[in-house]
């Protein structure tokens, strides 16, 4: 096999989705209208590009997203423009630009679209990825927190996974203030044994250095200050009645003081959703609650919390059973037995073809199959076809039609004029395999 390189290729960190894989995509998409829905949620759907300014503010400078993976260009009116990296800014800039606040409250959004961070590619982290995400804006307090963890647990349920969310607060700005300060004078003697990044973050942003993945560093943060001895009462309470009504619930939940997320806009509670069999990237989810972001973007003082859902590798992990996997309806292939003469005064149509249409008039999905029977039965499985219908010569003289069930590989002759409502009635065309059952 000669391998040639094709002049074109997609740009690094990007990937085209094929099918059958886009099914699942689809699935998976149709899941979370469904049960998002069932919470009250509803669509928005914000420009791929932004001010870069709004990231500057909103996700904050001194994020590794803002400080090094923002794809940003000026456009032809001298314009600083930024692919999103993210969409809970420019959600909350959508809620504040459109006067969302006046509203019935809470205002309950999603999302599902690509996002762009120039980050270096490897598994389950692409510079183009997809996520789905939900929003739920103006109601404030623990049962915000808690109502969006509920989604997303059932959301992830449904997909036949069984979530375990990681849960942690990062308080509210007045405790923070007091940790950060503490942090830094614990971790600014030892400075020069911090690594480069870390050091940065002495200045910037100290909190993130808790999640630090190097072992020296974990060693010298071991007798840190720990942010829930500098937790305010008021945000002790709230992270106490998250966890209560979790329990409640019977969500599934740890508790892991180290988790601080990588956007600096957080408050109170913040979660994630790991999986496993994804390597090194193997966070599918985070979230968390933001007090501050919607006066920061220029609205008034509002509670906002969310999640995102990296698509890309929440598709890997689907297990085997899950409906998502099955992908969408399977389409009826139909079949020539011999080439058949055109019929019914035709104008060269052939009747394959014009069966086809008939069928899928009939709201039936049907394709046509090969004619060589060896190659049809292959191809009728791999497109998890139902059932194959035979067009022979003989048989349309007589009235008749044969169709195939491919579960029971029995073929059963019939009248024609059964053909449409056997095939809508009948097991050859199972329900829609998303509907869950109840
Ligand atoms: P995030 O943790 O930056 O949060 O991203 C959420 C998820 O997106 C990650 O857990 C991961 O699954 C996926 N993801 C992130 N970067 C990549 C990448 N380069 N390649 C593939 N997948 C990736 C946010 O974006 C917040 N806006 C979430 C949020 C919503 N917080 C409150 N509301």
């Amino acid at each position: 096999v000669v391998l040639v390189s094709p002049r074109f290729q997609a740009p690094k960190g990007t990937r085209d989705l094929l099918p059958p894989a886009t099914a699942v995509w689809a699935a998976v998409e149709d899941t979370a209208r469904r049960v998002f829905a069932r919470y009250g949620f509803h669509e928005i759907r914000t420009p791929i590009f932004e001010d870069t300014e709004l990231f500057v503010r909103g996700v904050g400078a001194s994020s590794d997203v803002v400080g090094k993976e923002m794809y940003t260009f000026e456009d032809k009116g001298g314009r600083s423009l930024t692919l999103r990296p993210e969409s809970t800014a420019p959600v909350v800039r959508a809620y504040v630009e459109h006067g969302m606040r006046s509203w019935p409250q809470p205002v309950k959004l999603y999302y599902i679209g690509p996002q762009f961070r120039h980050e270096r590619p490897q598994k389950g982290r692409y510079r183009e990825f997809r996520q789905i995400g939900v929003e739920l804006l103006g109601k404030a307090g623990p049962e915000a927190d808690v109502e969006v963890i509920l989604v997303l647990v059932r959301f992830l349920t449904e997909l036949g996974l069984e979530p375990e969310v990681r849960l942690n607060t990062v308080g509210d700005e007045a405790s923070r203030t007091t940790f950060r300060a503490a942090l830094v004078s614990h971790l600014r003697p030892v400075a020069d044994r911090l690594s480069e990044d870390s050091r940065r973050r002495l200045d910037t942003n100290p909190l993130r250095i808790l999640d630090t993945k190097s072992p020296e560093e974990r060693e010298l943060l071991r007798d840190a200050p720990r942010l829930d001895d500098h937790l305010s009462e008021e945000s002790r309470r709230h992270f106490s009645a998250v966890q209560e009504h979790l329990r409640a619930f019977d969500v599934r939940f740890t508790i892991d003081p180290t988790l601080v997320r990588g956007l600096d806009y957080y408050t109170h509670t913040v979660f994630e959703v790991s999986a496993s069999g994804l390597g090194a990237q193997d966070a599918i989810c985070g979230g968390g609650a933001y007090d501050q972001l919607v006066a920061e973007l220029g609205g008034p003082p509002t509670y906002g919390v969310g999640f995102a859902i990296g698509q890309d590798r929440l598709v890997d992990v689907l297990p085997p059973g899950s409906a998502a996997r099955r992908g969408t309806v399977a389409p009826v292939v139909v079949v020539a037995l011999k080439t058949i003469p055109g019929k019914e005064g035709d104008r060269g149509v052939s009747p394959v073809f014009a069966l086809l249409e008939q069928m899928r008039r009939e709201g039936i999905a049907a394709i046509e199959g090969p004619s060589r029977k060896e190659r049809l039965f292959e191809f009728a499985e791999r497109e998890g076809a139902p059932a194959i219908v035979f067009l022979a010569e003989d048989e349309l003289a007589r009235g008749e039609i044969s169709v195939r069930e491919m579960a029971t590989r029995i073929t059963h002759t019939m009248a024609r004029e059964r053909l449409f409502p056997d095939l809508k009635s009948s097991s050859f065309l199972p329900s829609s395999p998303l509907e869950v059952k109840r």
